[in-house]
C-alpha cells in the first residue's frame, strides 16, 4: 500500500518534478497540479495522477487536492531579472497563486505545507553566512513576492493552526537520475529553460561564438564576480522530505538550503574546465539588474533539526547537468 498522497504544484518544472520522481520512489502517492507554463509535459511521471491547470482556477484546485494530505508547493516564477521587468506577472502567479492554494486547503482541510522558497528572500546581507534569522530585504520583485508568501504563511499557521515549513534555496543545480524500467534506459530530470538563464546549465553550452557572459567584473568580491552557494537538487529535495516528516501543527518554521560554501562565477566556471576538461570560452559582461553581489547560506538550523546534510558538491552538480543536457540533444 502506497503512503499517504502528496499534492506537489509545480511538479512538471525542474525542482518540482524531481520531488515528484523521488516522492514516488520512496513509495508515497502523489498527484501533480501544472499548468504546463514552465514545465515540461514530458517532466510528469506516469505513476502520478496529473491535474492541468494553475492555481489560479479553482476548480484545478479542487480536483489536485481530493485525497491529499501535504502539499508541496513548488508553482512560481522563479527568474530573478525577469521579475524585475515583470513584476506584476510575479506578484500575481506567486502571491495570488498561493492565496488560492491556503484558501483551496482550508476547504478541503489539508493541513500540512512544504513551500519552496528562495534566498532572494534576504537580498544583500552584511553577514557573510545569512542565517533563517536575519531581516529579509529583497532587492528585486521575485525575492519580495517569496518574502511576502512567508509571511502570508506565519499568519495562516496562527489564525488556523496549519502545518508549514518555508524552504529557502540558494543555487539549486544538477539533475535527478530516473531508471525507466521498462526500457532500462535512463532519463534525467533536469533544468531546461527556454531561454535559459541559469550559469551552469549556461557554462555547458557555452560555445566559441556564444561565450558565456561573466555578468560584472567590479563586484565587491575577491575575483570581482557574483558569489552563490550551490546545491544539488537531489539534496534539496531529500530536505524536504524531512521537513515534512517534522511538521507540527501550529508551528511554521524556515530553513535555508545550500551547502554552506561560496563559490564566485569565474570559480564555477574554473570547476566545469576541470569537470569538462575543456576551456569554456567565457567573456566579461555589464552587470545584471537585480542580481545581489554575494548569497552564501548558514545551514546549521537545517543540519541540526532535520538531520540533513548536503552530499554533492559542485562538481557533482557539473558532471549530472552535463550528462542531463547531452541526454536531451541540448549540447
Ligand atoms: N551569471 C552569469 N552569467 C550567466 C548566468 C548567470 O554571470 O549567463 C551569474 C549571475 O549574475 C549570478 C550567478 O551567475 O551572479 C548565478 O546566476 P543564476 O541566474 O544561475 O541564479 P541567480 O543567483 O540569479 O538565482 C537563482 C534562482 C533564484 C534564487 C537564487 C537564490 O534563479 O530563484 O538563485 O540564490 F532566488
Amino acid at each position: 500500500m502506497s503512503k499517504s498522497r502528496i499534492l506537489v504544484t509545480g511538479g512538471a518544472g525542474y525542482i518540482g518534478a524531481t520531488a515528484a520522481a523521488m516522492l514516488l520512489d520512496k513509495g508515497y502517492a502523489v498527484t501533480i497540479l501544472d499548468d504546463l507554463s514552465t514545465g515540461f509535459k514530458k517532466n510528469i511521471d506516469p505513476r502520478a495522477r496529473f491535474v492541468q491547470g494553475s492555481l489560479l482556477e479553482k476548480g484545478a484546485c479542487h480536483q489536485a487536492l481530493s485525497e491529499v494530505e501535504t502539499v508541496f508547493h513548488f508553482a512560481a516564477k522563479s527568474l530573478v531579472n525577469e521579475s524585475m521587468s515583470k513584476p506584476d506577472i510575479y506578484w500575481k502567479n506567486n502571491v495570488l497563486g498561493t492565496r488560492t492554494l491556503l484558501d483551496q486547503m482550508r476547504e478541503f482541510n489539508v493541513q500540512k505545507l512544504v513551500i519552496s522558497s528562495s534566498a532572494a528572500t534576504y537580498g544583500e546581507q552584511s553577514s557573510s553566512h545569512i542565517k533563517e534569522s536575519d531581516l529579509g530585504e529583497p532587492t528585486n520583485p521575485y525575492g519580495a513576492t517569496k518574502l511576502a508568501i512567508d509571511n502570508m504563511v506565519l499568519g495562516e499557521v496562527h489564525a488556523y493552526g496549519i502545518a508549514a515549513v518555508s524552504l529557502r534555496y540558494f543555487n539549486v543545480a544538477g539533475a535527478y537520475k530516473l531508471i525507466d524500467l521498462n526500457s532500462k534506459e535512463s532519463k534525467y530530470i533536469a533544468e531546461l529553460h527556454n531561454p535559459e538563464t541559469h550559469l551552469i546549465p549556461n557554462i555547458i553550452k557555452a560555445t566559441k561564438s556564444e561565450p558565456i557572459k561573466i555578468f560584472g567584473n567590479d563586484w565587491p568580491t575577491p575575483d570581482g564576480s557574483c558569489i552563490r552557494d550551490y546545491i544539488h537538487v537531489e539534496d534539496l529535495i531529500e530536505s524536504h522530505i524531512k521537513a515534512m516528516e517534522n511538521l507540527e501543527n501550529g508551528k511554521f518554521e524556515i530553513y535555508n538550503l545550500g551547502s554552506g560554501t561560496g563559490y564566485s562565477v569565474k570559480q564555477v566556471i574554473n570547476a566545469a574546465e576541470n569537470v569538462l576538461k575543456r576551456e569554456i570560452p567565457k567573456i566579461e559582461a555589464e552587470r545584471r539588474a537585480g542580481d545581489p553581489a554575494i548569497l552564501i547560506s548558514d545551514i546549521n538550523k537545517a543540519k541540526e533539526k532535520l538531520d540533513w546534510v548536503p552530499t554533492k558538491n559542485l562538481e557533482d552538480m557539473v558532471r549530472d547537468t552535463y550528462s542531463a543536457l547531452l541526454a536531451a540533444g541540448k549540447i
